[in-house]
């Protein structure tokens, strides 16, 4: 996975719990306190997936906890700042969900089978539903993006979970 995810966890906790606190998180999945990780290079997947899902007890906090404050620093601080030249020209949250999936391949040019892929259909006047698929089985955080990037464009939304990584969007 690229290393804009870890590098997002690691912003997230150092921001929120101190660089301690990472160095804990760092140690629970075995990599030494010096590691660095880039936004562009290419992180393996067991290293992302585990920040991902082991970290949470070094912070003291559940799973479900730990994803929804990850994907809200993710999505109202992280992809905004990393990301300007996006959510310049994308204006509204049904074009920009409209543009998810396009966004990804576009980050992820040379490494597309691993890709996350998000095919957006419309149900009815007002109603979406999105498809998110990924070999890294990540719906719960898929789950709390979606709500934040709601609030990051100040759109009132209904979010229907129909099942795991299949949801629905009504403006
Ligand atoms: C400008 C905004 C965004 C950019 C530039 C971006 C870019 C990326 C990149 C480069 C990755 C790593 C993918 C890989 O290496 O395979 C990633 C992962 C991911 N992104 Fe985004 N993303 C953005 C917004 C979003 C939004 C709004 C959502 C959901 C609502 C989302 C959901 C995910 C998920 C769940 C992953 C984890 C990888 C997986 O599930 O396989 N992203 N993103």
């Amino acid at each position: 996975m690229r290393g804009t995810v870890a590098k997002c966890v690691e912003r997230f906790v150092v921001e929120t719990y101190g660089a301690k606190a990472w160095k804990d998180c760092l140690q629970q999945v075995n990599l030494p306190a010096t590691y660095n990780i880039s936004v562009m290079s290419e992180v393996d997947d067991r290293i992302s997936l585990r920040l991902l899902n082991e970290i949470h007890e070094v912070l003291g906090l559940t799973h479900e906890t730990y994803t929804d404050k990850l994907a809200k620093y993710w999505m109202l601080v992280y992809a905004p700042e990393t990301y300007k030249p996006f959510y310049r020209s994308i204006k509204t949250l049904p074009d920009f969900l409209q543009k998810l999936d396009w966004i990804h391949q576009f980050m992820v040019k040379d490494n597309s089978k691993n890709t996350p892929r998000f095919s957006v259909k419309k149900i009815a006047e007002g109603l979406i539903q999105i498809e998110y698929q990924s070999e890294r089985n990540l719906h719960v955080l898929f789950k709390y993006m979606l709500i934040y990037l709601a609030e990051y464009f100040k759109q009132p939304v209904q979010i229907k979970y129909l099942n795991e990584g299949v949801v629905q969007v009504g403006f």
